[in-house]
């Protein structure tokens, strides 16, 4: 297995980025870790179970943003995914802009993908909102680079929160024809699966029950942040939007109340729990009562992550030669694809 996935290093790590993804990682890295060894235990050779995490800063300059800016919030970024339970010396950690190869192949790959194909892509539409002649090239063929950035390590499974399945979706699609066009019978891409957790694939807004928690809302109070303090996450979640209605008992009974279903989904996402279990605790009572229990809950699952990242984020010299350590390991991974990406589409590589 060869997992990989990324996260945009705009603004701050929040609940939806840990419950729909980064929380997945961090079980998945466990995992690979747990095949290696029965795979050593049982007399195999050379574990290739392997997990590569990164930031991805490449996709970042497709919105506006600020040069000086960019380099910092990727190491915090990084700060925030380790302090999460990321570990460089497990999973390969690294930003996209320290291994060119994903660039090279994005470039390699605009000749499959079809404008058809990313005219569907919902990011776009939502991004590029009203604006669409002034919005970047770079956001129109974000999707091409995230397939690069997946393909090139040939990944097997991608876990992602659902707002990014649809891009998985292109990945899949463009790995089949260029394997169709150019593999001369080969497989030259590994078909990648997206892997969301039922739980929690979706995370919306504090403000908003049907809108996504995103770290683009213009509104803090709309999410929870990895660097909320205890009081701040208490009074995001007092403040946050409900009905008048008590819990119901059963799930069934949150239909057409996406503000309420949210915050139930939550609780059981970061309990590990269910709805339905959540319900049975709470059905019948207000939310006077629930949202002190979430609150108290988010307290005690992010206060330890939140100290460590405080921690972490300091030393920017580690986590500079966090990223280097695993740009080094991911170039050397990159490099049979990426040549036989060029070869499959004849043409011919000069030494590096
Ligand atoms: P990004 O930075 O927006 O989000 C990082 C991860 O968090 C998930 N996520 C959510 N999950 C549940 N509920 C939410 N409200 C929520 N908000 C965000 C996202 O689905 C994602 O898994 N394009 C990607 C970064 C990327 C990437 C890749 C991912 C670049 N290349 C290759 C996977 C594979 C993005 O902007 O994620």
């Amino acid at each position: 297995m060869r997992v990989v996935s990324g996260i945009q290093p705009t603004g701050q790590l929040h609940l939806g980025n840990y419950l729909g993804a980064i929380r997945n990682w961090v079980r998945m890295q466990d995992a690979m870790e747990e095949a290696n060894r029965a795979q050593v235990a049982a007399g195999g050779s050379a574990p290739g179970n392997q997990c590569l995490f990164f930031l991805a800063d490449l996709h970042a300059i497709s919105m506006p943003h600020v040069p000086a800016e960019l380099h910092a919030a990727t190491l915090e970024m990084a700060a925030a995914l380790v302090a999460c339970g990321i570990d460089p010396d497990r999973s390969i950690l690294f930003n996209q802009a320290q291994v060119p190869a994903h660039c090279e192949l994005q470039w390699l790959l605009n000749g499959t993908a079809r404008m058809g194909w990313l005219n569907r892509m919902t990011q776009f539409k939502d991004k590029s909102g009203k604006n669409r002649e002034g919005a970047s090239i770079a956001l129109f063929t974000y999707p091409v680079l995230q397939a690069a950035d997946v393909l090139l390590y040939q990944a097997t499974h991608v876990p992602v929160g659902e707002d990014q399945k649809q891009h998985l979706e292109m990945a899949r699609d463009i790995a089949q024809k260029f394997n169709n066009d150019f593999g001369n019978g080969e497989e030259v891409f590994t078909l990648p699966e997206p892997i969301t957790p039922p739980d929690a694939a979706r995370i919306m807004s504090l403000r908003d029950g049907t809108a996504k928690m995103s770290k683009s809302d213009p509104s803090d109070m709309s999410r929870i942040n990895l660097t909320d303090d205890a009081d701040a996450i208490m009074a995001k979640v007092k403040k946050a939007k409900t009905d008048p209605e008590p819990l119901p008992g059963e799930v069934e009974g949150l239909q057409g109340r996406p503000e309420a279903l949210n915050l139930v989904s939550i609780y059981a996402a970061v309990e590990g729990s269910s709805p339905d279990k959540v319900l049975a605790q709470f059905g019948g009572q207000g939310f006077g009562a629930f949202k002190p229990a979430l609150g108290e809950l988010l307290v005690e699952t992010l206060s330890p992550l939140s100290a460590r990242f405080v921690e972490l984020r300091q030393d920017r010299e580690e986590l500079d030669a966090i990223l280097a350590k695993g740009a080094l390991k991911a170039r050397d991974l990159a490099g049979p694809t990426l040549d036989a990406a060029y070869n499959a589409l004849g043409l011919v590589r000069g030494a590096r």
